[in-house]
């Protein structure tokens, strides 16, 4: 008798938690579809605002603020002074600072002594190319310009135009919520890598491709082209060098982009003391997580 009792007492408690936990995957479930419903089937407007973004989703805006609180940064030329005589002769030896939130990213662009101090939009001395990964207004750029005009002209030709730091538009389609990537950069990348686009990809590999719009090694792809009125340009297109898969096995390592830079006669510059001709990565953040474990178990880059 005492057996069918705690039998009885254990199968109770069973079905109980089952019942919590079944209401929990539902309520989880009922949260999940209002938070991936629709902003707005028209369309956020000035959707290049995360500020606007913050009328449906409150609580996402609240997130993405607190990149604001990650707000100090280093002088990492005053801490190893060797970076002065490494990079000599190219733009990171006049100023280099750790990076910080994403909030600043576009403050931080603007202060650093690399962008020099142009006097209007015909003087460098960097190419528009370097607002790439700053801001939402790009893809709006690229969008009503063209990738090409966007790509032409100096920095300060877009100054009075790049006026918001990374935010919702940069990662979401604004009538659908969903996961979007706004750059061609990376769709091209991959297809040269011979990997599966964004679109075609996982929703899974999708998390952490949007952040491989920026966090990737590139370079300055000179392009010379001819605008509708006839007029020839050259355009210093961001393009990710991944023709031979990101490195071994088209996963792990580096080897594959140095082969496609020493195949094409690339450097970034030349050393100003030993006249070498020189690579620096970026920041290569996406292909060092892929040829990681965590990349390689697909789990979500951050
Ligand atoms: C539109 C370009 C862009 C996208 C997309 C982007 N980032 Fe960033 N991220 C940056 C820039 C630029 C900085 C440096 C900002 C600064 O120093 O002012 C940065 C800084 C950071 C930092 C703080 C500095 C550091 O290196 O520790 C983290 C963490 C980070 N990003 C993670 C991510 C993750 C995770 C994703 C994808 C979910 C992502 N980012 C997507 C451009 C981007
Ligand atoms: C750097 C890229 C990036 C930026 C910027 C960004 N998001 Fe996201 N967001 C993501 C990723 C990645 C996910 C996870 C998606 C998933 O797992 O389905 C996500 C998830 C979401 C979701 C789904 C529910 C949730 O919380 O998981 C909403 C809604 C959302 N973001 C809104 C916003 C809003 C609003 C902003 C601007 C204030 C914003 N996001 C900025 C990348 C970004």
């Amino acid at each position: 008798m005492m057996k069918f009792k705690l039998l009885l007492a254990g199968s109770l408690v069973a079905i109980g938690a089952m019942a919590l936990l079944a209401n929990n995957i539902n309520e989880k479930e009922k949260q999940r579809v209002e938070l991936t419903k629709a902003p707005s089937q028209a369309g956020i407007v000035g959707k290049e605002k995360s500020e606007e973004w913050a009328k449906y989703y409150p609580r996402q805006f609240d997130s993405w603020k607190k990149t604001k609180e990650y707000d100090t940064f280093a002088d990492m030329l005053a801490k190893d002074p060797a970076l002065n005589i490494a990079w000599a002769g190219y733009a990171f030896s006049k100023d280099y600072n750790s990076p910080r939130g994403h909030y600043y990213a576009l403050q931080d662009n603007i202060n650093t002594l690399r962008t020099g101090a142009p006097v209007d939009a015909k003087t460098g001395p960097l190419p528009t190319a370097c607002w790439t990964c700053k801001s939402p207004d790009i893809p709006r750029l690229i969008e009503e310009d063209g990738e090409l005009e966007f790509f032409t002209g100096k920095w300060a030709k877009y100054g009075s135009q790049v006026v918001n730091s990374i935010g919702c538009a940069n990662c979401h389609d604004d009538k659908t919520a969903e996961l979007k990537v706004r750059v061609p950069h990376l769709n091209r990348g991959l297809q040269a890598a011979g990997l599966k686009t964004f679109e075609e990809s996982t929703h899974q590999d999708k998390r952490s491709l949007v952040c491989a719009q920026c966090h990737v090694e590139y370079y300055f792809k000179k392009t010379e082209w001819k605008d509708a009125k006839g007029v020839d340009k050259t355009a210093m297109v961001v393009t990710l060098p991944w023709a031979n898969g990101i490195g071994k096995d088209g996963n792990a390592g580096v080897e594959g982009m140095i082969k496609y830079y020493d195949e094409i006669g690339f450097a970034d510059w030349t050393h100003s003391i030993s006249k070498t001709p020189m690579l620096k990565a970026q920041h290569p953040g996406y292909e060092f997580w892929k040829s990681g474990i965590h990349g390689q178990k697909r789990c979500f880059m951050c």
